[in-house]
């Protein structure tokens, strides 16, 4: 990205509070959440485990709607959609990778890759080959047709990781995406991830607790007790 433009927020949320129950059990797990995720950036959420990380992306994806606050996303304030119409706007324009890796049982590794793409209307044989590409980048050209009960735990975050890219979406959302891969394979994905950001008009979300890919963050935006605290930013080029 040149660093002379003023970047363009891809997601904004202000304000943003999400509490879960109601009366006296009711938890209030984001406390008023303001955060600017740019295009053309990779941004980093850290923080301990239950501050609210995966709770904020829940928000952002449109997964969880905010109990106050605003969620502007691709210049879309998603509490403006219908459930219906958010659907849509998720399966069109976003990607994500959670922590659980939902893949589904009864399809390969390619075909669950290609989800997206056949949910988009794109003939099978093209989702499929589309699919291969994108696992071949992702060392798992020796996989493509098993089903997930067969994949080891890195194999299927790959397989996750792959269909949340495959139809290029504007936002890409992932959920500790290295946690079960080595450095290297964690490190394969984490350039496939820049490569897309490096982008004016894709940004990627990313939750984690691996200090291996910090240095890939163009912002680091520090959780806690369901605020973000402080956010680092700093410039990242291809190579670095
Ligand atoms: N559906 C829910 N109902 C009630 N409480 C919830 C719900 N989802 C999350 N929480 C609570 O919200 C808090 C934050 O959870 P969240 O999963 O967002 O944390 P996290 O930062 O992603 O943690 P980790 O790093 O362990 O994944 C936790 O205390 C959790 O118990
Ligand atoms: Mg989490």
């Amino acid at each position: 990205m040149n660093s002379l433009a003023v970047p363009t927020a891809a997601v904004s949320l202000q304000g943003v509070t999400k509490e879960f129950g109601k009366g006296e059990s009711s938890t209030l797990v984001l406390r008023g959440v303001n955060l600017d995720v740019y295009y053309g950036e990779i941004t980093l959420i850290v923080g301990q485990s239950g501050s609210g990380k995966t709770t904020l992306l829940s928000v952002a994806a449109g997964l969880l709607n905010a109990t106050s606050g605003t969620v502007m996303v691709l210049g879309q304030d998603l509490a403006a959609l219908s459930p219906k119409e958010q659907v849509l706007f998720r399966r069109k324009n976003l990607g994500f990778a959670f922590q659980q890796f939902n893949l589904l049982p009864a399809l390969t590794a390619c075909e669950n890759a290609a989800v997206p793409l056949l949910a988009a209307g794109v003939n099978r044989h093209e989702a499929i080959h589309r699919a291969s590409l994108l696992l071949d980048r992702l060392g798992m050209t020796h996989r493509y047709n098993a089903l997930p009960s067969k994949l080891s735990g890195g194999e299927q975050q790959r397989v996750a990781f792959a269909r949340a890219l495959i139809h290029e979406p504007h936002l890409v959302i992932a959920d500790e995406p290295t946690s079960s891969l080595d450095s290297q394979t964690g490190q394969l994905v984490m350039e496939l991830l820049t490569s897309i950001s490096f982008s004016p008009n894709r940004a990627v979300i990313i939750v984690t607790h691996d200090d291996r890919i910090f240095r890939f963050g163009n912002r680091i935006a520090t959780m806690s007790d369901g605020i973000i605290d402080h956010i680092t930013s700093h410039t990242i080029t291809p190579s670095s």
